[in-house]
């Protein structure tokens, strides 16, 4: 796809962050999902990765051994844009610029923005993965995003911790923020035990976009960098996700 017929199809939600109060919540596992799931569709997808020194991009989309500057060179000026871009084998409209090893100064907030801005007109999804906690992603994301995605799973702490971000979106004027619950149980769901995550939602205090279930195989495949086939139903969820993102109307898919 050119860049001239991305930008016909630019969905308002271009720029999309992935938060969550507590970490470990599974904000890189639907990273790569989504942007899979987008990269599939035929979107240009580049994934920035924000952890600085807790790299794990690199891994889950078999890019490690060919990345050679990552977000901090680029910031720092130790590369230009284009060297700091990595293609991932799983797809070839899948892109990322992976965390820092070493930042030595803390991110500045005008820097990312225009690294943002400078960006949009490549790309017809650009997805932030944020660090836990409600300090800096939240800045940023107030800043640069046009969607946030709190992740949590269904564990209570998580949940709390979920809410407290919403919360602190609001206070920075951000609330364009929606919710996803990863690690839900298989039995859960096939129990139909909607009350549960009627729970989860209330507790975050945003609007439901995904559910998506624990399976230990795309835990497996990830860490390992092995390809996710079209139809694993990891990456179908995220395909619908990303359509839902997009504005259109679809029910929740959990398998
Ligand atoms: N749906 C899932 N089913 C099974 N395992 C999962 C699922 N989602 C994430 N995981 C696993 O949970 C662990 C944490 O996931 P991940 O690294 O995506 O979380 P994170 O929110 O990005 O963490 P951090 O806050 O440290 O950046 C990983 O081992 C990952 O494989
Ligand atoms: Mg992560």
């Amino acid at each position: 796809m050119t860049t001239e017929n991305s930008q016909q199809n630019i969905s308002q939600h271009q720029v999309v962050a992935l938060v969550s109060g507590k970490g470990g919540v599974g904000k890189s596992t639907l990273c790569v999902g989504l942007g899979l799931g987008d990269a599939l569709c035929g979107k240009r997808v580049l994934l920035i990765e924000f952890d600085a020194g807790l790299r794990g991009l690199d891994l889950m989309l078999g890019i490690s051994d060919k990345v050679v500057y990552d977000l901090g060179d680029l910031l720092e000026g130790r590369c230009t844009i284009s060297k700091a871009i990595s293609e991932s084998p799983l797809n070839e409209n899948l892109n990322a610029i992976v965390a820092p090893v070493n930042l030595e100064d803390e991110i500045r907030l005008e820097d990312i923005s225009l690294l943002v801005e400078g960006l949009r007109p490549h790309f017809d999804r650009i997805i932030l993965d944020m660090p836990a906690g409600l300090g800096q992603s939240v800045r940023i994301t107030a800043e640069t995003a046009d969607l946030a995605l709190i992740v949590t799973t269904p564990d209570r702490i998580c949940v709390r911790d979920g809410g407290q971000m919403a919360q602190a979106l609001q206070k920075r004027g951000f609330f364009n923020h929606r919710l996803v619950i990863n690690r839900v149980n298989e039995k859960f769901i096939r129990r139909d035990v909607i009350t549960d995550l009627d729970a989860v939602i209330d507790g975050v205090g945003s609007q439901l976009i995904g559910v998506l279930p624990d399976d230990p195989d795309i835990q497996l495949k990830l860490t390992r960098g092995i390809a996710l086939r079209e139809n694993h139903r990891i990456v179908r969820i995220c395909k619908v996700i990303s359509r839902r993102i997009d504005g259109e109307y679809l029910p929740l898919i959990f398998s």
